[in-house]
């Protein structure tokens, strides 16, 4: 039954009598002034994720807790940076792209840790150069790449070192496995990892800190996170044992899990910490080490449930199935360019008609985009009101994270505008895309 379910949408949403509020912002006016397709940031549910893992690191390794190093991969614009800075929490960039948004408002070099598994000379020199905190290594070519352009630089770069630990994390469940066939990383089993830590010794311009795993994306529970920490904690007091001194940092990365659809839950920031705090701890006291300063980069956690899409209904259409069935399609007016999700990972999501009460019986319904491609699809199955009409506006909670980041302009679509919404007041934090925008490109 597909009814308001504050769950799944950002905090300060609410269904008033017979339309969406969103941070105390009307739906319909939204649509009104800013058009759809339109992504409608809660500006104050962002600030909140984002302080809350924050203050859950703090309490679950005191005194050791690292950076929350927001993945700006799952969403990144200049107002965003500002929020994140706002918050006090660092950056996660893969990019220069990234990095550039950081840059043009300031953001503090110092609480930026850069990532990619195939950095340009360029976006090495420029990283080192501005004086980011740390550079994630993620192959022998790079290691000898950065250590060149920070001795050309005149400087020590501090860096972590990816490591694949063997843990595969898939949603809702994680499977250790021995061999590690992804393109990230040096490979714990294989022994590069251990070869990556000699290789970076050797280096003058470079200062190992620690190391690094992320072990994927929308993870429910801390065991998987546990299970690649101990691994890392294995290769600290092995670097120990033969090095005579600690490596000081690990980054255990992001992935924690959000709920998309009424019935799921967002993983607790504090109890996924604390659990994977006692792992961490006991684990550094059997070995012997010091509790290592504990850095984690959530991106979908901040930014996912944040966000809600609007669309308007185009066009309705029944179908014909085999055995006299029929299917309801509804078009909206978007789709695969500003959320690729349903058509790249099966993602689901959930909607609700925004712009008034549903009055007709349920009907199950597919709602797709207006791209050419029969998997251009934004809901495969929902049960939605019988009369979902065009002119309605259809809203999809939870769309914050790799919607507008992943967004395309397939069919020469442009990307929707991002708005954020707070105490009743909305403003424009990324205007929409024109088709003059998209032809200014054209020589
Ligand atoms: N750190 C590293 C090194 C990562 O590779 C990622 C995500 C994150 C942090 C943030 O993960 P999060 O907390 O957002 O799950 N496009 C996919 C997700 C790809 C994630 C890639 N790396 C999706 O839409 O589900």
């Amino acid at each position: 039954m597909s009814a308001f379910d504050p769950a799944i949408f950002s905090l300060n949403s609410r269904f008033d009598v017979d339309h969406l509020m969103i941070g105390g912002v009307s739906a319909v006016d939204l649509a009104a002034e800013f058009g759809t397709p339109l992504y409608v940031v809660d500006e104050a549910d962002f600030l909140l994720r984002a302080t809350a893992w924050k203050s859950a690191l703090e309490g679950a390794f005191g005194t050791q807790a690292g950076t929350v190093y927001y993945a700006a991969k799952s969403f990144i614009a200049k107002e965003i940076a500002r929020w994140v800075d706002r918050a006090e929490i660092g950056l996660d960039v893969c990019t220069g792209g990234e990095l550039a948004v950081a840059e043009s408002v300031g953001f503090s070099p110092d609480r930026i840790e850069v990532h990619g598994n195939n950095k340009s000379e360029d976006e090495i020199r420029h990283a080192i150069s501005i004086g980011v905190r740390s550079i994630v290594m993620d192959s022998f070519n790079e290691i000898e790449r950065v250590a060149r352009i920070a001795s050309e630089l005149g400087k020590v770069q501090r860096v972590l070192i990816r490591v694949t630990p063997g843990v595969e994390a898939h949603t809702h469940e994680f499977i250790a496995t021995a061999h590690e066939d992804v393109k990230f990383g040096f490979s714990l089993a294989s022994g590069t990892a251990w070869d990556a830590i000699y290789a970076i010794e050797n280096q003058p311009s470079l200062q190992l800190v620690g190391l690094h795993s992320h072990i994927g994306s929308q993870i429910f529970n801390s065991e998987g996170f546990a299970a690649a920490a101990k691994k890392l904690i294995g290769l600290l007091s092995r670097f120990r044992d033969s090095y005579g001194r600690e490596l000081s940092e690990l980054d255990l990365g992001g992935g924690y899990g959000i709920a998309y659809l009424p019935g799921e839950t967002t993983l607790d920031p504090i109890q996924v910490l604390n659990e994977l705090a006692a792992v961490v701890k006991s684990e550094c006291e059997s070995v012997g080490i010091a509790l290592p300063i504990i850095s984690i980069e959530p991106g979908r956690a901040i930014v996912g449930p944040s966000t809600t899409t609007l669309y308007t209904v185009g066009t309705t259409k029944e179908v014909e199935l085999d055995g006299g069935l029929t299917r309801r399609y509804v078009a909206v007016d978007g789709g695969m360019s500003d959320n690729i999700r349903p058509a790249l990972y099966g993602a689901e999501y959930w909607a609700i008609i925004a712009n008034r009460l549903p009055l007709g019986p349920l009907c199950n319904t597919r709602i797709v985009g207006k791209h050419c491609e029969t998997g251009d699809i934004v809901i495969r199955d929902i049960d939605i009101s019988a009369d979902t009409q065009s002119g309605d506006l259809l809203a999809i909670p939870a769309t914050g994270a790799y919607g507008r980041s992943m967004a395309s302009n397939y069919n020469h679509v442009p990307r929707p505008a991002v708005v954020a919404v707070i105490d009743g007041k909305a403003r424009l934090i990324v205007r929409r895309e024109t088709i003059a925008d998209l032809l200014a490109l054209d020589l």
